[in-house]
């Protein structure tokens, strides 16, 4: 099978990692890709979020199926432009990813099927961002409704500072906190059947502690040792069977990735958000996980053949992951440092422990910084503990100036 992934993510990095140890795939491509995704894929450069150039580059590969990484192009209609050329794409038509690119959509969606998730108004006045605001007090949950990267909700206890934000939103939503511990849970879709991954957690704060603003994810870990056993299937049960069934119902299907962003509330999970793609940086620990080769799966999922795939087969290890972000994220990120101690990584901590390429690039023989989050330092063990360990001392190798990380990683999970 000839894969092309688009995107240029540690998460596109993740996945052609896999697809690179997959026997069932034969040529890997992936377009722009980044430094670390040049040593397993052909790079090609190309618009993502042009349906034509990046359907008319899979039909120069011959591409058997395409997979579509991050949600700009998703939101656009990518994935249709690659359908409609008749090639597979695993990644969800512009209608059903509006589950991520809407969040008053999503809310819409989860009223109609039933899904449990913080109440919420949806806000284009000041009249009613200061009525939501004051029906549900601090902490204040503000988000913009679309498109932020993991950077347009604001939680805040400070009501002038939730009531800036919401004013500056075309369309906000303001809605009540959600206390509990976070989970992310993805699922492979076509639509119809749906096959869940391993739960995930996220940490989405830039600082230690969950201090600082929000990210994109600064770290993530996989399995949860604290969560009940029974999570999957309750949320299979009242989350994502009945989002992809109301979307079916709605005439417009769900095939792809469908991510579950949870808060393991006392009064039980609730949705805080969806994704209608692998999240970054949980997908890094739950591929290095997941034993099934992956790009069967995806194909079945494009196809609409998904009910054809035996559940997923795990490895009992534990595994972690750690961004290295450049200095000043989230803010403006300075590029175009020099990373080094990559070498060193490959040479003294693989196979347990690896770095995944996020926003590099090569210039002449080095490679240089070129996005907020650079790279992340994914490790397995036989617990967190020795995941951790492992991933932190591959961190301690690399050099990049102004960098930062988090140093609590799975920390409290694994006991420590
Ligand atoms: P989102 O982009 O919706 O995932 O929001 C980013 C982060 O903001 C989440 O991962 C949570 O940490 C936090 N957040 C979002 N919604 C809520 C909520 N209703 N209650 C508490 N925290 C929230
Ligand atoms: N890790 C959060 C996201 O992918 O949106």
């Amino acid at each position: 099978m000839k894969v092309l992934v688009i995107g240029g993510g540690a998460r596109e990095h993740a996945l052609c990692r896999s697809f690179s140890l997959d026997p069932d795939v034969t040529a890997l491509h992936c377009a722009p890709g980044n430094a670390g995704i040049a040593e397993v894929a052909e790079l090609h450069q190309v618009d993502a979020l042009d349906g034509a150039a990046v359907a008319a580059l899979a039909g120069e590969l011959a591409a058997d199926l395409v997979v579509v990484g991050p949600e700009a192009p998703l939101v656009v209609g990518v994935a249709d432009a690659v359908r409609a050329a008749g090639i597979p794409c695993f990644g969800p038509s512009k209608e059903a990813a509006q589950l991520e690119g809407s969040k008053a959509f999503a809310k819409d969606v989860m009223a109609a099927a039933g899904v449990p998730t913080a109440r919420s108004y949806v806000c284009t006045t000041p009249e009613e961002i200061d009525t939501a605001l004051d029906a549900f007090g601090a902490p204040y949950v503000v988000k913009d409704d679309g498109l932020a990267a993991g950077k347009g909700v604001v939680v805040t206890g400070d009501l002038e500072e939730a009531r800036a934000h919401a004013l500056s939103c075309d369309r906000v939503v303001i809605e009540e906190y959600l206390d509990g511990p976070e989970v992310s849970l993805f699922a492979i879709t076509d639509g119809t059947t749906v096959l869940p991954l391993t739960p995930a957690q996220d940490f989405k704060r830039a600082l230690d502690g969950d201090e600082g603003p929000n990210t994109g994810g600064m770290g993530a870990y996989s399995p949860l040792p604290w969560a009940d056993p029974k999570l999957v299937d309750e949320v299979m049960a009242t989350v994502l069977q009945p989002t992809v069934d109301e979307l079916r119902r709605r005439g417009t299907p769900f095939s792809g990735l469908l991510y579950a962003g949870l808060a393991i509330t006392s009064r039980g999970v609730r949705v805080i958000e969806f994704n209608a793609r692998f999240g970054d940086p949980e997908t890094q620990v739950v591929l290095a996980r997941l034993k099934t080769p992956l790009a069967r799966v995806l194909l079945h999922a494009a196809n609409g053949t998904l009910d054809s795939e035996p559940p997923l087969n795990w490895r009992d290890d534990a595994a972690v992951t750690v961004v290295v972000a450049a200095h000043n994220y989230p803010g403006a990120p300075r590029t175009g440092d020099p990373i080094e101690g990559l070498d060193e990584v490959a040479a003294e901590d693989a196979p347990h422990a690896y770095v995944l390429h996020a926003g590099t690039r090569r210039d002449g023989d080095a490679i240089v910084s070129a996005g907020g989050r650079v790279l992340s330092v994914t490790a397995t063990g036989k617990d967190l503990a020795e995941a951790r360990e492992r991933a932190y001392a591959a961190v301690a190798r690399i050099r990049l100036d102004g960098s930062q990380h988090r140093t609590d990683i799975a920390l409290k999970a694994a006991g420590e």
